[in-house]
């Protein structure tokens, strides 16, 4: 059956105490409200209305790759005030309302709400119990039904103690929104709760149901940043639940994973590594411990060792990089790539088996198959005004510490001799030098003493 989501997100977020809006804070990665909409438009609703108003811009923008309608609160006047500012929108004849602030809402709980509403659709909040209630709304009970849903603010002495909470998410149908209008903001903050609603209904002989769910770690509100950081802990351990279900051996729970991650199967990641954004991960790779990945791909049995950052590249079939490297973007390492410690590349296409195994730039290049790269290589690609290429063909000899100053070319199997600055093409299978020759002042150190010391 037909319906829309609302899901509120125009509040501040006082108790955030932040300048960036509630909703745009990040669980794994991912903005809270990102979450929200996801599992949203995973229901197949009929249209997914996003309430904004506290930094509007920003948190549309964040959402501008879904297909989501935007209704304003210009002015933040409570929950009830929010849900009125989507009616405009609204299509279906029932309203599935969400909080932008509940990251961890899991698709099942929403499709057990809207099973139960359908067999008999009139309001229905979700609840849930928790050992600690402080900060929800209490509600009290009569049978299936709820009498009242008293603010945290509002509670008195025994009411505080009520452990049933309201979760913030309700089905209603459309043809009841106007009793949203009868809500009135007499509490302390003068806000126009939708949590009245029970009353204003009890009043009009109409009841309003209770759908309990028992998965309250699910329905946290996260209203300040200590509860950030548990909807952090409780999501990661859910992603990493996920991973070691499709066979990822995690050696600690010290891991920081996002949740758009990929990992294959048999893949172990060592501890305090931070797998980030549209990473994925092949099968039988060995990552860590102590490294970061975002936004790459790495192949089948590949090797990443400790203190290594791989930022927006493609690292196929069993390379080794590490310890300690950089690999930034726009970097293709082919299969039995060899990257070593202090080694940066960027930008660069590096093909099969070729090793850089010390202390070497690789800048904006195209480097060939079997290539040796020898310690201290540099490739000198920018000229203080433009970026330029360096090529270096298949199966070349590049010694120690030599500059390739770009745009050059070194042939095919060419060698470049150790301490050379390369500033024309090298011919195929040719040796280039530019070493100034070595030469040798005979009894030097001698004659110097003699010469110094005026004996
Ligand atoms: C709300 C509920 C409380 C419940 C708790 C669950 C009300 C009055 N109280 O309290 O019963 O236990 O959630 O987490 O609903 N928002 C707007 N416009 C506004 C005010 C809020 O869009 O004018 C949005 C916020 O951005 C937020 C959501 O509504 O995403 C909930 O508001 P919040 O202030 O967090 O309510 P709580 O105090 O947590
Ligand atoms: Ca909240």
């Amino acid at each position: 059956m037909a319906f829309d989501v609302i899901i509120l997100a125009a509040g501040k977020g006082e108790r955030m105490n932040s300048k960036i809006p509630k909703v745009l804070h990040r669980v794994l990665g991912r903005p809270m409200i990102d979450y929200v909409v996801r599992r949203a438009l995973s229901l197949e609703p009929d249209r997914v209305i996003v309430v904004v108003g506290e930094k509007k811009e920003e948190v549309m923008s964040c959402l501008s790759t879904y297909p989501v309608l935007f209704a304003f609160q210009e002015e933040q006047r409570g929950t009830a005030h929010a849900v009125l500012c989507a009616e405009g929108l609204v299509g279906s004849d029932h309203l599935l309302v969400l909080y932008g602030d509940t990251p961890l809402i899991e698709e099942g709980i929403l499709r057990d709400l809207l099973e139960f509403y359908w067999r008999a659709p009139s309001p229905v909040f979700v609840i849930t119990e928790l050992a600690d209630p402080k900060g929800y709304g209490r509600v009290s009970m009569e049978g299936e039904r709820i009498r009242r849903i008293i603010e945290e603010s509002e509670a008195t002495g025994p009411e505080r103690d009520i452990r049933v909470v309201n979760t913030g998410i309700l089905m209603l149908p459309r043809h009841h929104l106007h009793l949203l209008l009868e809500i009135k903001g007499e509490n302390r903050k003068g806000e126009l709760y939708i949590t009245d609603l029970p009353s204003i209904a009890e009043e009009r002989g109409l009841q309003v149901r209770a759908f309990f769910s028992k998965a309250h770690e699910s329905l946290m509100g996260v209203n300040t940043k200590e509860e950030l950081l548990m909807a952090n802990l409780v999501m990661k351990r859910r992603i990493a639940r996920r991973h070691l279900e499709n066979g990822v051996i995690l050696l600690d729970e010290n891991v920081y994973i996002e949740e758009s991650v990929k990992i294959g199967r048999d893949t172990t990641v060592y501890p305090n590594t931070y797998l980030l954004g549209a990473t994925e991960i092949a099968e039988d790779v060995q990552i860590g411990p102590d490294v970061t990945i975002r936004d790459s791909k790495i192949g089948k049995g590949a090797r990443i060792e400790r203190f290594s950052f791989i930022e927006g590249c493609e690292i196929e079939e069993g390379v080794v990089v590490g310890p300690f490297s950089r690999i930034r973007p726009k970097t293709y390492l082919r299969r039995g790539v060899r990257i070593g410690n202090f080694v940066e590349v960027k930008n660069s296409i590096i093909e099969e088996n070729t090793k850089a195994n010390h202390l070497t730039y690789i800048g904006d290049a195209e480097v060939g198959r079997d290539v040796n790269i020898g310690a201290g290589t540099i490739t000198c690609n920018f000229d203080g005004i433009r970026k330029h290429r360096t090529v270096i063909e298949d199966g070349a000899f590049v010694g120690s510490n030599v500059e390739l100053v770009a745009p050059v070319r070194v042939g095919k199997e060419a060698i470049v001799g150790a301490g050379s600055t390369i500033t024309k093409d090298v011919p195929e299978g040719a040796l280039a030098v530019t070493r100034v020759p070595q030469r040798h002042i005979p009894d030097y150190r001698r004659r110097r003493h003699v010469r110094d010391s005026g004996v």
